[in-house]
């Protein structure tokens, strides 16, 4: 069965362990209301990351060991508003850096106001967007010759599993020729008491974002989730390092999916699993590198050490 929208939310809400995948966050009020979490004051990972791209942007270019002589092409996935890629482009772009930028990610709306803001902001830059699933589009960065250099910022890979983590890393290495390099941007194990608030906060918007897949459904799917019949519970450990979203049933329900002609029943107190977001440290990282042959050559932090930017190198 293809992963289509409708296949993945069917095969989700089938299983014993009821789960529905984040990547289905991204609608256009989805992309709205994660512009919101990125600017309350919990969200403390694009601050962190922003450190690091506004003030160690040289780091980052030594690091990557560009070459203004040498053309390469700088990929981006899940390149979202791109605020943070804003900072390098700009560096390269003063610098006469000669490349061109591609960034890809899940939501077309979030990809046409990024192109639409670099043509107003850097008009220089020779931009060309891909709208897709980032293991999907691996296949896509087939071996052409030119140097690559594939950002992976904002702790996206924390939406994966390790072993899902494991196996793209992986297969991204294998179509990256030696000397490409990955910038690999990841929020780093911390106290619960300064992780989970990122994930549950005071004003309810992270709560508007995990019940605005239940809007999707209902809208897409023709679907009719009570959203008002939905909490949103945020777990975290620092021990394991993994935050995990959850909706759960406030009462015992059902839900009709038209588009499925299927009915859905939950009990009280019953959790739809909507997403990971792991926490890493080099021990983790390693582990995730294992099977690839990329190595790390830096890792760049913020000054809180909340955040880590590894930059990586193909063997
Ligand atoms: C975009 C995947 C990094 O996991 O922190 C923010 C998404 N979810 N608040 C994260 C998210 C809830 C975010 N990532």
């Amino acid at each position: 069965m293809s992963n289509t929208f409708i296949n993945d939310v069917n095969e989700g809400l089938s299983k014993p362990n009821k789960s529905l995948s984040s990547k289905y966050f991204y609608d256009k009020i989805g992309d709205a209301i994660f512009v919101e979490i990125m600017n309350m004051p919990e969200y403390y990972l694009t601050n962190a990351e922003m450190d690091i791209f506004k003030n160690q942007t040289q780091g980052i270019i030594t690091s990557l060991e560009l070459n203004p002589q040498i053309p390469f092409e700088l990929i981006e996935l899940g390149a979202g508003d791109g605020t943070k890629t804003k900072h390098l482009l700009k560096k390269l772009d003063e610098n006469g850096y000669d490349f061109k930028y591609f960034p890809i990610d899940i939501s077309q709306n979030a990809l046409d106001q990024l192109e639409r803001s670099l043509n107003t902001e850097l008009p220089n830059i020779n931009v060309s967007k891909q709208q897709g699933d980032y293991f999907d589009i691996l296949a896509s960065l087939k071996a052409t010759n030119t140097q690559k250099v594939v950002l992976f910022l904002g702790s996206n890979i924390g939406n994966l599993t390790d072993d899902s983590a494991k196996q793209f890393i992986t297969e991204l290495s294998n179509v990256l020729n030696t000397n490409d390099k990955v910038l690999l941007g990841v929020d780093l194990i911390k106290p619960e008491s300064i992780v989970l608030p990122a994930y549950n906060d005071s004003q309810g918007i992270t709560k508007r974002f995990n019940l605005n897949l239940l809007s999707r459904i209902n809208k897409e799917l023709k679907a009719n989730f009570d959203i008002k019949a939905f909490n949103h519970i945020p777990e975290y450990t620092e021990n394991e390092g993994i935050a995990r979203s959850y909706l759960v049933s406030t009462k015992a329900q059902s839900v009709t999916i038209d588009e499925l002609n299927k009915t859905f029943t939950f009990y009280e107190g019953e959790k739809i699993h909507t997403e990971t977001s792991r926490k890493y440290n080099d021990t983790i990282l390693n582990n995730i590198l294992e099977n690839s042959n990329l190595e790390v050559v830096t890792k760049l932090m913020d000054s809180n050490l909340y955040f880590a930017d590894y930059i990586l190198k193909k063997r």
